[in-house]
């Protein structure tokens, strides 16, 4: 049961005026509504659609009075009306239970109070309506509940009246002046106290800010207002874009399927990306907290202000509202690291952008080579909340950031600034998107649109040749890209590439490329035939391309370097990000050699070229603390089993273990030493400056944990025993956790005993035990362990967080403990996913998620794999969502 985006048909009846009454009763809720519907003159004549699931249906008059029976008609998704006219008022009851919502989608109840959750198609949850995201209508919004257990009434928009009713109840009205699509509709009615602050708008408009969390919690919320006040003023400065209400909340909720909701004016937020103070919060929870708030921020814009035509059109608000919160995340590091000077600054952006690099090429590049690969738009899907993916979002947000590399900041301001005159209030696609940059800039961007449609991520191949007699050098790239599900065939891209040549002392060469005169070190040349070549003249010797620079494109760039070479980079690359790259390279190229020598049962050596450079790198002053942690983790593992031509776990495992004892033990004393010397002075503070140093000398513990070098982990338990920041604190236990020192167990222990009534700092608990390596040969296997976790008492299947910090990490952050060879991994996947299936499919969905990329697995894994595939696919009742991911996986999708 595909749904085709070439299926799109605009809707027949707007829906102009929505007044919706809540009666909120944890077990029945009664729900009415008032629709004001008017025949869209610009579609086929066709009755109202409205759709509606699990929901009981009590009343429903049009005009008053009760239609014809003939008028009316059940489908499987809703109710059709067949309506005369040009306009009519429909009247609905519909009665539902919070209390059995165990989807966390629609309404639901968490810890007494109760939330909304819309997107994609929760709406239909709550009443009966055109739940689809064309549908642009205007919301008023009474709410009524106990007053004891809910004192707090939230809606989208302005407060317009509240008050006591009888019986021990009290109301709240809201209004919505902006017309708005069903998804983004919110409610909240519970026990919450808020942190509030007055601000003026850039055009001198008082706006009030609240954050609402638990009583208790108020010392956490200071965050999350900081990040929305500085996101406030981002969006002004860099796109004239103001908040349009006179007021914006964010409410913080435990049980929460994703990271947030951009609900207009009333943003709902899993508490993860909400509270933080010191001693609970880590570096970078405070970096994913000022994001995820910005992005939610960002979307009121970028989202709602102009919204998606249909689902399909998801990466529309999605990639560009990515984009807009990691420039803001950059430019934030970056303002705040410019104390430390310009170098500083410079690298603090640097480092965001290795971040959001590896988390693409982490989950992205696997989505994108499995059974689930599809365009940034995807033509066809069986259930919307399986395309809230990686490629939609990270990969959109590259196809964005390429535009902008292409324009310029200030053309792509003039496609901004061209996009909301053109369609503010509306519901557009991708092609309106990049019509307005092509028209603000003059620009032809149709061969640019097949990022938009074409699936798998592209290789460039580049290939140099000097000619010391013409003292020039040709460049030749090509350009592929592989089959996806359905794709067969692709077209070339427009490919911006960002080039640099190096000289044999390390600096890099102006550059003169044909009637290009202008003697940067950094050019872009654009890629948009299959080969092309370019020629750089004026160059005395032989350079060294250092290509991509920046990653100017979502692709795998092919380059054939050797040892040497990579290490030249490493030690001399301008460009930070490349730099960086090179050094994860020559790290994969290690690391698979060492996998292959423990698949083959050989001894395993590091190569001792590779400790020179990965010292040099290291120990190099001159390169920020933060820069240097970064270059000297080793690439993910799942990255690392994407790049093996078979995947397989076990000596990969082998070969990281192998390697990072030798880089923890040859290098004891430097990392000793880096480890004294960048040592945090005063109280925490959330700095780029200062979480660098940390996270260097988090690092520097793990490999010394790793290696077993006493001296490391003396440190790695005293600073356990006495740490004031959970950055820290979590930094040196996840050291003793990843190391064979019987002190392990004490630590979990104490650190448990510590927080284990704090929901967020047990997940960061359970994530680092489900993620552990086994460096003590003793240990039992993890899956021992992450069963007796489910039974702590401070787990549970209900939560998503839960879910994801234990079951998350088991399955996906630690491959060789997952794909043990007897097979017991799979076994207790598929218990889980069934499980999880029966309460909340979009948990389930994602666990399952896990295995979809089982194909490339040693035929060993295969096997088992497949097995526990079938028994899942076997089983009657699997949801929508659930069921895509098996059949996609199998390959019948
Ligand atoms: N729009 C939200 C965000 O990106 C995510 C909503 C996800 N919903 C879902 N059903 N998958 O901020
Ligand atoms: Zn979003």
């Amino acid at each position: 049961p595909s749904i085709l985006r070439s299926d799109y048909v605009p809707l027949a009846w707007r829906i102009d005026h929505l007044d919706l009454h809540f009666n909120l009763d944890p077990v029945a809720t009664i729900v009415k509504s008032r629709l004001r519907c008017v025949r869209n003159a610009l579609a086929p004549a066709a009755p109202l659609r409205l759709f509606g699931e699990d929901i009981e249906l009590l009343d429903l008059t049009v005009n008053g009075a009760q239609p014809a029976p003939d008028a009316i008609r059940r489908t499987a998704d809703g109710i059709e009306i067949a309506l005369e006219g040009e306009s009519a008022e429909i009247e609905i009851a519909t009665r539902i239970d919070p209390s059995a919502n165990t989807t966390l989608s629609g309404l639901y109840l968490s810890r007494g109070g109760f939330f909304t959750q819309c997107e994609a198609e929760g709406f239909r949850r709550i009443t009966f309506f055109p739940d689809r995201p064309d549908a642009m209508t205007r919301f008023t919004v009474t709410l009524e509940a106990d007053t004891a257990t809910c004192p707090v009434l939230l809606s989208n928009g302005n407060l317009i009246e509240q008050g006591p009713l009888d019986g021990g109840r009290h109301y709240a009205r809201w209004e919505d002046p902006f017309p708005k699509p069903s998804y983004l509709f919110a409610l909240v009615a519970a026990n919450l106290v808020s942190l509030e602050r007055r601000v003026n708008t850039a055009s001198g408009r008082e706006v009030l800010l609240q954050v609402w969390v638990e009583d208790g919690n108020l010392d956490r919320a200071g965050h999350a207002m900081d990040s929305l006040i500085h996101s406030m003023r981002w969006d002004e400065e860099t796109f004239g874009l103001e908040l349009d209400l006179d007021r914006f909340m964010i409410v913080a909720v435990s049980d929460f399927n994703m990271g947030a909701m951009e609900n207009k004016g009333l943003n709902i937020f899993n508490s993860k990306y909400v509270l933080a103070k010191p001693d609970t919060a880590t570096d970078i929870d405070y970096e994913n907290i000022e994001s995820v708030v910005a992005h939610e921020y960002f979307h009121n814009w970028t989202g709602n202000r102009v919204t998606c035509r249909d689902w399909f059109q998801l990466t529309l608000k999605e990639g560009l509202t990515v984009f807009r919160d990691q420039q803001f995340s950059a430019d934030m590091l970056g303002r705040m690291a410019e104390a430390g000077g310009e170098a500083a600054a410079a690298s603090a952006r640097a480092v965001k952008r290795i971040d959001d690099v590896r988390v693409l090429r982490t989950a992205q590049f696997a989505e994108e080579a499995g059974p689930m690969a599809h365009p940034i738009r995807p033509d066809s899907y069986q259930e919307i909340n399986n395309f809230y993916t990686a490629t939609v979002y990270e990969k959109g947000a590259e196809v964005i950031r390429m535009l902008h590399t292409l324009l310029g900041a200030e053309g792509f301001r003039n496609g901004m600034d061209l996009y909301f005159s053109y369609h503010d209030g509306q519901a557009v696609t991708c092609d309106d998107f990049v019509d307005c940059m092509a028209e603000a800039n003059g620009r032809d961007l149709d061969q640019f649109m097949r990022w938009y449609g074409q699936a798998g991520t592209p290789r460039v191949t580049a290939q140099g040749r000097y000619d010391a007699e013409s003292r020039s050098y040709t460049l030749t790239l090509t350009q592929h890209t592989p089959p996806t599900p359905g794709q067969p065939e692709k077209l070339p891209l427009v490919i911006p590439v960002a080039v640099g040549l190096i000289g044999p002392d390390g600096a890099d060469l102006p550059l003169r490329l044909q009637a290009d005169n202008h003697g940067a070190t950094t050019k872009l040349i654009e890629l948009t035939e299959a080969e092309q070549s370019f020629q750089f003249t004026d160059l005395d010797f032989e350079p060294v391309p250092s290509l991509l620079r920046g990653f100017s494109a979502p692709v795998i760039l092919e380059l054939d370097e050797d040892d040497a070479r990579l290490a030249f980079r490493m030690a001399h690359d301008s460009d930070a990000f490349n730099r960086w790259d090179a050094a994860q390279r020559y790290a994969e190229r290690v690391v698979l050699a060492l996998a292959a020598d423990a698949a083959a049962g050989r001894p395993l050596a590091v190569p001792a070229a590779f400790v020179q450079a990965f010292r040099a790198l290291l120990t190099n002053d001159g390169l920020d603390p933060a820069f240097r942690a970064q270059a000297a983790a080793l690439p993910a593992e799942a990255y690392l089993l994407e790049r093996m031509a078979v995947a397989d776990p076990a000596p990969l495992r082998a070969a990281l273990m192998a390697l990072m004892r030798e880089l923890g033990g040859a290098l004891a004393e430097e990392w000793l030493t880096l480890y004294k010397k960048h040592e945090v002075s005063g109280p925490y503070r959330y700095h780029p400056a200062d979480a660098g140093r940390r996270a260097l000398r988090s690092l520097a513990l793990k490999y010394l944990a790793a290696a077993g070098v006493g001296e490391g982990l003396e440190r790695a338990q005293a600073q356990f025993e006495r740490f004031d920041n959970m950055t820290e604190g979590f930094g040196a236990l996840a050291a003793l956790v990843h190391s064979a020192s019987p002190a392990r167990e004490a630590a979990l222990d104490a650190f448990h005993r510590r927080y284990r009534d704090d929901a967020l700092v047990l997940d960061k608990w359970f994530a680092l035990q489900a993620g552990a390596w086994r460096w003590d040969a003793e240990a039992a296997p993890v899956l021992e362990r992450v069963r007796r976790l489910m039974e702590d008492p401070g787990f549970s299947t209900e939560n998503p967080n839960k879910v994801y910090a234990l079951l998350g990490s088991f399955f996906r952050a630690n491959p060789a403990e997952f794909h043990l060879p007897d097979g017991s991994g799979y076994v207790f996947w598929a218990e889980q996913v069934l499980a999880l299936d029966r309460r909340n499919p979009q948990v389930a969905s994602r666990i399952a998620r896990a295995l979809e990329s089982w194909r490339r697995f040693t035929p060993e894994i295969r096997d088992r794999v497949g097995v526990q595939l079938e028994r899942v696919r076997s089983v009657t009742g699997l949801s929508p969502d659930v069921a895509e991911i098996i059949d996609k996986a199998l390959g019948e999708g």
